[in-house]
């Protein structure tokens, strides 16, 4: 069911980043009414034990967080991976020591303040952020459980320095993690939306944020 449904999106996506491709126009695609992929804080609430339901609704949240849309850029080893296999970058790239590349090729010298539809075969379009740099080493994600990613994101002296509250405004409105459910063209969103997301990440924190095992 699930693999159904990622199949149709990346469908959907294929197809409309073709017809921008026919077209010439840039690919502005609209998420269907219902955020598809991720449930809702309330598909929960029949969990009686808060703590289950805190590590249910992490759970949940968590399709977002391993998606490969969010670790390419948190990777454990200092070099961002590409695609859905999450393979080494290419060309070649070493995060630098701010994590905005290295002096000479600044991660924003092809990555601009918004994704760019690309012409030609291989490369659909060159994502874009006005904040694109590769997470700090401390944020690694890739390579690890998802009870280990939990533990790290809450403790500030491996999460930038946030208390809960911080974590949740980062997770539901930061623009560059919005990215992930606008990746541009070729590329499959991450499920749901932002703001269900962020819903479940509040739900989670109210809920005592217990991480799964
Ligand atoms: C283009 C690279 C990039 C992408 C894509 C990206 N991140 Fe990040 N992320 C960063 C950088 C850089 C930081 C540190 C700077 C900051 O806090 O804004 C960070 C920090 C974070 C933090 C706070 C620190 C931590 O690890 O506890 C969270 C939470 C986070 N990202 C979540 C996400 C989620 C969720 C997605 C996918 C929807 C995502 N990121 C996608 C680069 C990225
Ligand atoms: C020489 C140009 C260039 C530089 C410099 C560059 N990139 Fe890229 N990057 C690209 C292109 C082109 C793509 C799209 C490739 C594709 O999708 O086939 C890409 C894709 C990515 C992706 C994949 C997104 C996804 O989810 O598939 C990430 C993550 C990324 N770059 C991070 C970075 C970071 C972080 C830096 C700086 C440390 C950086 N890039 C520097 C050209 C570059």
């Amino acid at each position: 069911m699930r693999a159904h449904t990622i199949l149709t999106l990346a469908g959907v996506v294929a197809l409309t980043g073709a017809v921008a491709l026919s077209t010439g126009q840039a690919a502005a695609p609209k998420p269907a009414a219902a955020p598809q992929g991720l449930k809702p804080v309330s598909a929960f609430a029949s969990i009686p034990d808060a703590a289950a339901r805190s590590q249910a609704l992490f759970v949940e949240a968590g399709k977002v967080i391993q998606h490969p849309r969010c670790l390419n850029c948190h990777p454990a080893d200092r070099t961002p991976t590409q695609g859905m296999m999450m393979k080494a970058h290419n060309p070649p790239m070493r995060a630098g020591e701010a994590g905005h590349g290295v002096p000479g090729l600044p991660c924003l010298s092809c990555h601009h303040e918004k994704n760019v539809p690309a012409m030609g075969e291989k490369i659909r379009s060159v994502p874009g952020d006005p904040k694109w740099a590769l997470a700090p080493q401390e944020m690694a994600w890739q390579g690890r459980s998802l009870g280990q990613i939990c533990a790290q994101i809450k403790d500030p002296a491996r999460n930038g320095g946030k208390t809960l509250a911080e974590l949740h405004r980062h997770m539901a409105e930061d623009h560059l993690v919005g990215w992930g459910w606008n990746p541009g063209a070729g590329r499959e969103p991450a499920p749901g939306d932002q703001k269900r997301f962020g819903e479940l990440i509040k739900a989670w924190i109210d809920t005592g944020a217990a991480c799964p095992a």
